[in-house]
């Protein structure tokens, strides 16, 4: 399996932070963003990673992390022109994922759990991993039948359907990139990992995991310093 860090985007709610590095780049604690979901793949025993970023201090990536000798792993470095959306990283990651499965974690999560069983236990299909949260309506949203079978997953929905986001870790199977492929932009223009969680719930192969431990999106000034106040706390992430 190979991993992908989707670390672009605009970062515009972190502004005026964002104006001079990379969202991904900004402390939590005492160590740059990416260095938590990365670990969270090197922990799994994935060593070929390819990480996204957008295009202004691009550099600054490659000085922090190199080629991954260090981390006992190899990096690839893509450049993601546009913001176009979630389901872009399977686009831009198709040559470097070849023939094999993916796991893809946004640049922005924090996950306290260790979910390396989770990650290596993966055979074909989808698996997502869902947390219970105060404000669903920002994310994508899980809703379950009466058996905990996840039944649908609606993007940012207006309407309460239920408190489960689908967080920032994605294990997807090599057929990923044709459904990527095939994906029309949503009404916010983007591309959405959504609509490819749905095709592989249609498919009945879609396996959604909880969440037991902390998730953290820290795209926000206030998740950002939770976040850091956690790590502060518990100085083993
Ligand atoms: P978001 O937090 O949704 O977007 P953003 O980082 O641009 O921030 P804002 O909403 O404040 O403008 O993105 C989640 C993660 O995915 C983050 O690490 C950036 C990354 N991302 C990309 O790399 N490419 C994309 O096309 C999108 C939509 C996000």
């Amino acid at each position: 399996m190979k991993g992908i860090i989707l670390a672009g985007g605009k970062a515009t709610r972190l502004r005026p932070l964002t104006v001079i590095t990379s969202k991904q780049l900004l402390p939590v604690y005492n160590k740059p963003m990416i260095f938590y979901p990365l670990n969270t793949l090197l922990k799994a025993g994935i060593r070929e990673i390819l990480i996204i970023i957008a295009p202004d201090y691009a550099g600054h990536f490659l000085h922090l992390l190199g080629s991954g000798r260090e981390f006992k792993a190899r990096f690839t470095y893509e450049i993601q022109e546009e913001p176009r959306g979630l389901a872009d990283a399977f686009i831009i990651g198709k040559d470097f994922m070849d023939k094999d499965s993916v796991a893809m974690i946004l640049g922005d999560n924090i996950f306290t759990d260790d979910l390396s069983e989770e990650i290596k236990s993966f055979k074909r299909g989808g698996r997502v991993f869902a947390k219970k949260v105060p404000d669903p309506e920002r994310y994508g949203v899980v809703k379950f039948n009466q058996n905990n079978k996840a039944e649908k997953i609606v993007e940012k929905p207006q309407e309460w359907i239920s408190d489960y986001a689908v967080t920032g870790l994605y294990i997807y199977d090599n057929r990923v990139c044709q459904f990527a492929k095939e994906l029309k932009p949503s009404d916010r223009g983007e591309i959405e990992i959504t609509d490819i969680n749905n095709k592989y719930l249609k498919l009945g192969e879609l396996d959604v995991k909880q969440v037991k431990g902390e998730w953290f999106d820290t795209g926000t000034f206030d998740s950002l310093l939770a976040a850091s106040n956690y790590v502060a706390t518990h100085k083993d992430l």
